[in-house]
């Protein structure tokens, strides 16, 4: 006799609780191993392709699969500003400003310590309008409140990723997200969480989100349906403004 036709024999006899117990531990098992692999990708990916994703012809920092869920954030919550801190070639820029033509609507903000590694087709772009700067700078703030002041906001920070730094950051552009839109922190998958960066990040933008969390936990919710494509660069850096 086969082990599972010997299962199915005994499985009148064994009680109930201990089938559903069974279950759930091999449920967990699974959820584990998927992990696994997910993070053994992730690590393979980020350090040789992190560099490799384009938007017409601009190189974006970015994971593909983040792209496509901001894609479905800025169509669902139609943001009439979209704030990006650290915008270095302008890849990501450029595709947002690409998706707001799309849409019809739209203005983003890129701030930037240093505007010179930015690509033509980006600094032409009529949705695009740039703020020279450190991101957290007061006069670099007050710009970019000028922009968003009365709009509905959304915000990204891609800037310095020294958790003091991302700090400061989420706290002062998150008061700039509008109810119901959203204020995302990126790389929050470095400093091991899976992968490591060539700087070391330690703590880096995890650790300050975690912080923000437990700062303004009543005030944000963290999207995880955000992260179904499985591998994302900002788990748990998806928040949406209650
Ligand atoms: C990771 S890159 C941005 C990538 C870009 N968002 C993309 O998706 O392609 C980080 C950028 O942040 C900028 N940066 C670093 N520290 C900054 C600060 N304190 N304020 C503003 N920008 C900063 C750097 O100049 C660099 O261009």
């Amino acid at each position: 006799m086969g082990l599972a036709s010997f299962r199915s024999l005994i499985r009148p006899f064994v009680p109930k609780f201990l089938l559903e117990l069974h279950r759930r531990r091999w449920e967990q098992r699974q959820e584990r191993h998927q992990r696994h692999i997910i993070d053994e990708f992730h690590k393979i990916y980020y350090p040789s392709r992190v560099h490799e994703a384009y938007w017409l012809g601009v190189p974006a920092l970015k994971c593909p699969l983040d792209c496509w869920v901001y894609a479905e954030i800025i169509f669902s919550t139609k943001p009439e500003i979209i704030v990006e801190t650290g915008v270095c070639y302008g890849g990501t820029t450029l595709y947002l400003a690409s998706l707001c033509d799309l849409l019809g609507q739209g203005t983003v903000i890129g701030v930037d310590l240093e505007l010179q590694n930015v690509r033509d087709p980006v600094r032409q772009h009529p949705r695009i309008h740039f703020i020279e700067g450190n991101s957290v700078d007061p006069a670099v703030l007050e710009q970019v409140w000028q922009w968003c002041r009365g709009k509905r906001t959304m915000v990204i920070l891609d800037s310095d990723h020294h958790a003091a730094h991302v700090l400061q950051e989420l706290r002062s552009y998150g008061e700039m997200v509008t109810p119901g839109c959203y204020l995302i922190c990126e790389d929050t998958n470095l400093n091991g969480n899976p992968v490591f960066s060539p700087v070391p990040y330690n703590p880096g933008p995890k650790e300050a989100m975690d912080m923000f969390l437990k700062e303004q936990e009543d005030a944000w919710v963290v999207d995880k349906g955000c992260e179904k494509f499985l591998m994302t660069f900002n788990p748990g850096g998806y928040l949406k403004k209650k």
